[in-house]
């Protein structure tokens, strides 16, 4: 699938720079960093670790400001994009209430839940779903991730890969606009990662969602659509044939 100039992107990052520290300590975590993504795409960023794909995805998420540039969403009424970092706090909340899902590398699940009420809360309390259609939506969703069998257990009792798949449903289960994916299939073996990356095509694809996955394993290149290498904080897209299909 290809995507180019006649298509409105769907979220476009501007010139972005972020620091951390100062002085003798500071490292420049993204150099000018300016990338369109569109509906339907699936993007593949790599890099070395500490290269800043962390960063670069929690900037255009909306949990971390730039200390310059802009992220323009085309998802408000607005015909104009709209800069997410000009927003207030709440409104910038709201947009990723409604619009962003984010599988984080750490997982970051609650540990006081079961695996099905992570996905529930998400329903429940950000898309107001009832409570029984979002135990029937959560369980849907983690049958298809193959951990249904699990989903009475905290965290503490799953293994690596069984959180990651929760995470994984906690992020699409709301059926977001933009899946940011921070090395979504770090802990499964390749035919668990292969399940994911369909789930993750399947949204883009079916549903007009806008994927932006980190990963250093190239066996996902044939799955995406465009392929970035981030390298000390400088992103460049790689040459077509490395990611088309
Ligand atoms: N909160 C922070 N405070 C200080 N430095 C930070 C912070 N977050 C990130 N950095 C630094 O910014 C650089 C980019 O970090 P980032 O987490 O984005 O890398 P990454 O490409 O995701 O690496 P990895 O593949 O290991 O996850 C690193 O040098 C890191 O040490
Ligand atoms: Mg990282």
């Amino acid at each position: 699938m290809t995507f180019g100039s006649q298509e409105q992107p769907s979220l476009s990052a501007v010139r972005l720079m972020r620091t951390f520290g100062d002085g003798a300590q500071q490292k420049i975590a993204l150099r000018e960093v300016s990338v369109d993504m569109y509906p339907g795409q699936v993007a593949l960023l790599m890099g070395p670790s500490g290269s800043g794909k962390s960063t670069l995805l929690a900037v255009l998420s909306g949990l971390l400001p730039p200390d310059s540039g802009q992220v323009l969403t085309h998802v408000s009424k607005s015909p104009a994009p709209v800069d997410i970092w000009a927003l207030s706090q709440k409104e910038r909340e709201e947009f990723r209430r409604a619009h962003v899902g984010f599988i984080f590398q750490g997982y970051n699940l609650f540990p006081a839940l079961t695996a099905s009420q992570q996905l529930e809360i998400v329903l429940k309390w950000g898309c107001n779903v009832g409570p029984r259609d979002a135990r029937r939506q959560a369980e849907e969703m983690l049958e298809r991730l193959g951990v249904i069998s699990q989903r009475h257990k905290k965290p503490a009792e799953l293994s690596g890969g069984e959180k990651q798949r929760v995470a994984i449903g906690r992020a699409l289960v709301k059926n977001p606009t933009y899946l940011f994916a921070d090395e979504p299939t770090s802990a499964l073996d390749w035919e668990n990662g292969q399940g994911v990356l369909q789930l993750l095509r399947d949204a883009a694809h079916d549903r007009n969602a806008t994927i932006f996955i980190v990963s250093h394993d190239h066996r996902m290149l044939p799955f995406v659509d465009v392929c970035y290498q981030l390298e000390d904080g400088k992103l460049e897209r790689q040459a077509a044939d490395v990611a088309t299909h």
